[in-house]
């Protein structure tokens, strides 16, 4: 199975043994059914078995519809399905527990014609690198002051320096007080090195 990001995040959040009430936010929810992907069932999963949260943010309505229908086939209810931009969703909020960032696609040549629709039609824009890095860096922007000691923030899509989601955001972390614990399963981990 190719594992992506969302297998990372929750081995680091199982080295914990405190997780009760703990919630994880993913922006980007599941929209397609393809192996390895559904980060959103495996959030929920992972929250049913210790009684955490999950808050899943998109941009797209039908995302956040599939949110629903996997809580509705586990009969999960401690979640919430936001449809919003992720940059504007993390500005808001005042502290996390756990951050899982797979939102704004970066560029590549199988991207459907019905995706690249929703986002002229949603973000009225185009699929491009330096949209994915201007939006997860504004994430990390929003989110590096209001980790806790515990926190973690995982990027996913993250393939080499110059290539995936993470190219300005990693440089970000780095330089704001936030360590790179492991690059696996496409993806990279960092934790809190100056909590509150
Ligand atoms: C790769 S998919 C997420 C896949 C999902 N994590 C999974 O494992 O099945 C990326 C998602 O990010 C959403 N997205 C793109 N830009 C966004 C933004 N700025 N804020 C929130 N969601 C965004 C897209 O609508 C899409 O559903």
């Amino acid at each position: 199975m190719a594992y992506h990001g969302h297998k990372l995040l929750e081995e680091h959040i199982l080295k914990s043994e405190d997780l009760e009430g703990k919630t994880i936010i993913e922006v980007g929810s599941v929209r397609e059914y393809l192996e390895g992907q559904n980060s959103t069932g495996f959030f929920m999963d992972l929250c049913m078995k210790h009684n955490m949260k999950l808050i899943s943010v998109d941009m797209d309505p039908d995302c956040s519809a599939n949110v629903h229908k996997e809580a509705e086939k586990r009969k999960f209810k401690n979640y919430e399905a936001i449809t919003m931009k992720g940059e504007d969703y993390l500005k808001n909020i005042e502290i996390f527990d756990y951050l899982y960032l797979d939102g704004f696609d970066y560029h590549h040549d199988w991207h459907s014609d019905v995706r690249k629709e929703k986002y002229k039609n949603i973000l009225n824009t185009e699929i491009t690198n330096e949209g994915s890095w201007r939006s997860h860096l504004d994430m990390v922007e929003a989110v590096h002051k209001k980790g806790r000691e515990h926190s973690l923030i995982c990027i996913d899509d993250v393939f080499s320096p110059v290539k995936g989601k993470g190219c300005t955001a990693i440089p970000f972390l780095l330089q704001n007080g936030w360590e790179c614990l492991e690059n696996n399963y496409n993806a990279a981990i960092f934790s809190n090195q100056s909590p509150p």
